[in-house]
């Protein structure tokens, strides 16, 4: 007889294959109607090939099951002499031609003057690895070898459709891309009642701002036009049906692009209420030319489909940037909490200050200690040094080593700030190669920060950065880098290539410096390295499959990080996310509160320790120890947002956040509360994620802010809920459940 421990877990087993077997990804070719139906997991995405040989889409929402019910395209007849089939017919890459009106993918200059293109499908092929399968269908202009391939990719257990482009000039001419998209998804024409449109918005200090509002007839468009990602938008969209109920339950289509440079997404309802979502590269001053043979490929357009409203949709993308996105996925590690002094110290840094800080950091579980900018070349404020990148011997007079051995010693690993892509016009480098930073020749240099930026499409530039990067990783136990980036571009100009190349820029800098860190990390693998810039301007699925953690804010104010922390993770996985504890810049905040806050992403300190009290000191190591207990679950579980904070069309005064780990053996709950208007008693939380069957212990880090029973069913937390007493200002408390 088998054990029984056997046979429950065959039943286990056996109940997640069927859960698996229900949502599992595929794509599915039928020749005999010329159709594709993608089973991207919970949804199904499906296109066609009409009778003028366009490429139509025909279906993006919940899974139908019986992919043979989904019918063939058909050709749109002429609406009206000013509605045009090219216009009315939802394309999967519209190219500009033939009467197009609506946002087009594709748009091209050939070298004799021509600037029609209109695409027809050739053929198709599929391949497939050991967790992905990707779909290449290729379209081609009705007159000229000009080809396109648009490739589509499911990845095993992920409800994602990756979408992207390539775009080949097998012409014997010179062709120029004034536009060139990765994707255009088309929804579901909903009786003329309109899509609910989400975005991210920000400025520096003030990213993550979440915005809602109805997609009328028209535009909604979000960019950067900056060069790389912004502060000001994020390149992630998400519209939620007109019938959605709640931020559990509700229609919601949702997509992110993966480019770390210039890019536009626009959100278009026509006349005819259709909605269309096109994005890729920004075409604002954009124009790739390519000679015959070359081609162009376009950034990844990753979008999906839930029924679990605007909470499953960033769950789905959480599990995905977890499981496909990050280094090291499907097993990314755990973020180490780290202490950085940057806002404590700013560039005055030292051998002897910052190994005082080092020896207070370990006392409160600490796992890794960073020194900030200010070590190198002669930096004493933001007007000189950057591009210098050796050690200045002011500060650090026997180099790093002593501080990198200390912290080594204390049982710590070690990091540093670099900037690499920037220099300072006081510098040895810039004086050495003014040539090298970005300007139109013989025209105005603007700064910014006293800055200028290094034209890293130039390929001594690329080179000179890796080298000097792989020479500071090497020559030094360094673990980890964070890599800044300070100002936005001005002048883009690239004089080193003929005038029709030169706006190749935008293109060629954000891949080599995809090339450098791929490098840096191929040779380094133990490297981890977290993309920040002034902020949050530099997030997005690119630069996320190369950086373990990104910087969401300079803000670091509790009560403004729970507005950014709640704006992020509709995008982006809480794991990523680094949050320090500071001395309150703006306001005056508890210690706790601040270190709640914090504990919903990647735990850091950034306060002065050197002001820290004894009460402090102790405060702040018990919150350090409980963060680790729960850390596994925060940083790679599941998040339900309960009460949201204040957004910009909806003020609170409270918030809550839930996470549930993988197994969904335990929660933890945050909650919040900034300030008690009437003396109104915190209100009951119904909590969400949980087994209803299964009986959960609390483990308060308060037991006097709980007024439940210390022991409940998974049904009563989720459909009573919990009762926390919280008071005054600034109140904040968390709780952990264990499956008993
Ligand atoms: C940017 C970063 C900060 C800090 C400074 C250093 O503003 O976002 O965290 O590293 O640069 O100059």
């Amino acid at each position: 007889m088998p054990s029984r421990s056997v046979v429950s877990s065959a039943f286990a087993l056996a109940a997640l294959f069927t859960a698996y077997a229900a949502s599992a990804q595929s794509i599915e070719y039928r020749p005999d109607a010329k159709l594709w139906v993608i089973q991207a997991g919970n949804f199904t995405y499906a296109m066609g090939v009409d009778e003028r040989n366009w490429l139509q889409s025909l279906y993006w929402g919940p899974r139908i099951d019986r992919a043979g019910d989904i019918r063939a395209a058909h050709s749109l007849p002429e609406r009206a002499a000013f509605d045009l089939p090219s216009t009315t017919t939802p394309q999967e890459y519209a190219a500009w031609g033939a009467g197009l009106y609506t946002e087009p993918d594709l748009k091209a200059i050939f070298a004799g003057g021509n600037r029609d293109v209109v695409l027809e499908y050739v053929d198709q092929h599929q391949t497939h690895d050991s967790n992905s399968q990707t779909l290449d269908i290729t379209m081609r202009d009705i007159k000229q070898p000009v080809v396109v391939h648009l490739f589509y990719r499911v990845y095993t257990g992920q409800s994602v459709l990756e979408r992207w482009s390539t775009i080949e000039n097998q012409t014997k001419e010179d062709l120029v891309l004034e536009d060139a998209a990765s994707a255009t998804w088309s929804l579901p024409n909903l009786e003329n009642r309109n899509y609910r449109a989400h975005w991210l918005t920000g400025r520096w200090a003030g990213e993550w701002q979440l915005q809602s509002a109805s997609l009328e007839v028209g535009s909604q468009v979000i960019e950067s036009r900056r060069g790389s990602t912004g502060n000001q938008a994020n390149p992630w969209f998400a519209l939620e049906g007109p019938d959605a109920a709640d931020e559990e339950h509700g229609p919601v289509y949702f997509g992110e692009l993966g480019w770390s440079g210039s890019w536009r997404i626009t959100m278009e309802q026509s006349s005819f209420h259709q909605v269309r979502i096109t994005g890729g590269y920004n075409p604002f001053d954009f124009g790739y030319r390519l000679a015959p043979g070359e081609s162009l490929t376009t950034p990844p357009f990753y979008g999906g489909f839930t029924d679990g409203g605007m909470g499953e949709a960033s769950r789905i993308l959480h599990r995905f940037q977890q499981g496909v996105i990050i280094p090291g996925a499907p097993h990314p590690k755990l973020r180490p909490v780290l202490y950085n002094s940057w806002e404590a110290t700013e560039f005055n840094v030292s051998e002897s200050g910052q190994l005082a800080l080092a020896e207070k950091a370990v006392q409160l579980g600490v796992e890794r200690f960073v020194i900030d900018d200010g070590w190198f070349g002669q930096r004493k404020d933001d007007h000189a040094g950057l591009g210098d990148w050796y050690v200045n011997k002011e500060k650090f007079p026997n180099g790093l080593k002593p501080v990198i051995d200390r912290v080594h010693q204390l049982g710590m690993d070690f990091g540093i700030w670099v900037e690499p892509e920037m220099v300072n016009p006081d510098s040895d480098l810039y004086r050495k190669h003014p040539e090298w930073a970005i300007n139109f020749p013989g025209r105005p240099r603007t700064e910014g920060r006293n800055q200028l930026l290094l034209n890293l499409a130039r390929p001594d530039v690329m080179e000179y950065t890796y080298r000097w990067l792989d020479d500071l990783v090497s020559n030094n136990d360094i673990n980890f880098l964070k890599w800044d980036y300070n100002r936005n571009w001005a002048e883009p100009g690239w004089d080193a290539v003929p005038v029709a190349d030169q706006k190749k820029i935008y293109v060629a800098y954000v891949n080599n410096l995809y090339a450098i860190l791929d490098r840096l990390r191929a040779k380094h693998p133990k490297l981890e390295i977290e993309s920040c810039s002034g902020g949050g301007g530099r997030v997005d699925l690119g630069i996320l499959r190369r950086t373990e953690e990104v910087w969401p804010s300079d803000n670091t104010d509790a009560l403004d990080r729970l507005s950014i922390q709640d704006g992020f993770t509709h995008a982006y996985a809480p794991g990523v996310m680094m949050a320090w504890v500071t001395d309150a810049p703006h306001r005056k905040t508890p210690l706790k509160f601040r270190f709640l806050v914090a504990m919903e992403g990647s735990l850091a300190i950034g306060a002065n320790l050197n002001n820290f009290t004894p009460e402090d000191m102790s405060t702040a190591k018990d919150l350090v120890a409980f963060y680790k207990t729960v850390r596994p679950t925060v940083q790679q579980g599941l998040q339900y947002r309960l009460i949201a904070p204040s957004r910009p069309a909806a003020p609170s005064e409270r918030a809550a956040t839930e996470y549930v780990s993988a197994d969904g053996a335990r929660a933890v709950v945050f909650a919040y509360l900034h300030s008690q208007n009437f003396g109104d008693p915190y209100p009951l939380i119904r909590l969400e994620g949980l087994d209803p069957k299964a009986l959960y212990r609390l483990r308060p880090l308060d037991p006097n802010q709980l007024r439940s029973p210390q022991e409940a069913g998974g049904s009563y937390w989720m459909h009573h809920g919990l009762q926390f007493d919280l008071r005054g200002d600034y109140d904040s408390t968390a709780v952990v459940l264990e499956r008993q």
